[in-house]
């Protein structure tokens, strides 16, 4: 379904040009849900942003790489062309409800606009689907939500009326930055189980997440981020019975499993470092409790360990 191969960012700022993703490459196959997880800052969401060729420009640039959807390149095609892809093949859902929803429009008038640009149906015919799928995402009184513009609505309602509108559209690829991180505990858990429904009927999904508690839950292979590169990347089972780098063995450690064992919970020592300061060599070592000589100088390459399991890392 998505391939994206070699891609790497920079973003060029005050303090000089840095890489926000440095030679990134991974897929995802029809119906697959690929979590996307790393701390804050490691490019999570330059990755997500590439993909719908949505990195603010004229500071942020895609250097080099492809991304192939459904074997053609997004990166090759016109400001038209890739309009017509996002929210219909391709959709979106954002950290911030703000990005993706004018404050103009009312909710209705928004949501049928969006059908009507990509759908060729009767506009009553939009505005009743456009109403159930607010009601998929658990809001109550749609009649009145309809009519309401952005800003009457709380940031976690904001939040499911995008989601409503990033699965309305049954895109064959959803792009979830954090989509539940604002949501209170039952609303995430009623997005998740739509968004597993969605699987079912062949969408495929990357979801981006720092917790792995999240991933656990919903994935079924694994990428992990750390400062720009991609460390790990394997099926669900293989990342969480034998992950192999030590930055995935820091995040794991780190799942909260028993609110009684809280105090004993592991952290990584340290902080992902700016751009600016990434080390030598191997990124993480700096803070890697096995890191040697070796880690100093080179830059690790991937070690295949078996059914798409592989990991950067000169322990392995
Ligand atoms: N618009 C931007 N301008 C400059 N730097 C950016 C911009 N967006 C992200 N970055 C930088 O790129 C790096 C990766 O950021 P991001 O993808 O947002 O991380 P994550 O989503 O994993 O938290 C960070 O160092 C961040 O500060
Ligand atoms: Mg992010």
């Amino acid at each position: 379904m998505l391939k994206v191969d070699n891609i790497t960012v920079t973003f060029k700022t005050d303090e000089g040009i840095f890489k926000a993703i440095d030679d990134v490459s991974f897929h995802i196959n029809r119906g697959e849900i690929v979590g996307l997880v790393g701390e804050s800052g490691c490019g999570k969401s330059v990755t997500a942003l590439s993909i719908l060729r949505l990195i603010p420009l004229p500071a942020g640039r895609i250097e080099k790489g492809k991304i192939l959807f459904k074997s053609k390149d997004l990166l090759k095609l016109s400001a038209g062309e890739i309009r017509k892809i996002r929210g219909k093949a391709i959709s979106m859902i954002f950290q911030e409800p703000a990005a993706a929803l004018s404050p103009l429009h009312r909710i209705g008038k928004q949501m049928v606009e969006t059908f009507l640009f990509h759908k060729n149906i009767p506009r009553k015919k939009a505005w009743n689907i456009a109403e159930t799928w607010l009601k998929k995402v658990g809001i109550s009184d749609t009649e009145e939500r309809m009519f309401a513009y952005p800003y009457q609505l709380s940031g976690g309602m904001q939040q499911r009326v995008m989601i409503a509108m990033a699965l309305m559209l049954e895109p064959d690829l959803i792009v979830a930055d954090e989509p539940t991180t604002a949501l209170d505990a039952t609303i995430q858990l009623q997005v998740f189980e739509l968004i597993r429904k969605m699987r079912q009927s062949q969408t495929s999904i990357l979801l981006i997440t720092h917790d792995m508690g999240i991933v656990w839950e919903m994935c079924d292979r694994v990428i992990v981020m750390y400062a720009s590169r991609i460390v790990e990347e394997g099926n669900l089972n293989d990342i969480f019975s034998k992950p192999a780098h030590p930055y995935t063995i820091g995040l794991l450690e780190s799942i909260p499993k028993l609110a009684c064992n809280i105090d004993r919970l592991k952290t990584i020592n340290g902080y992902v470092p700016s751009p600016f300061k990434y080390p030598s060599g191997c990124y993480f070592r700096n803070r890697c409790p096995h890191a040697f000589d070796q880690c100093k100088k080179e830059k690790p390459k991937f070690v295949n360990l078996g059914k798409g399991h592989k990991a950067a890392c000169f322990l392995l």
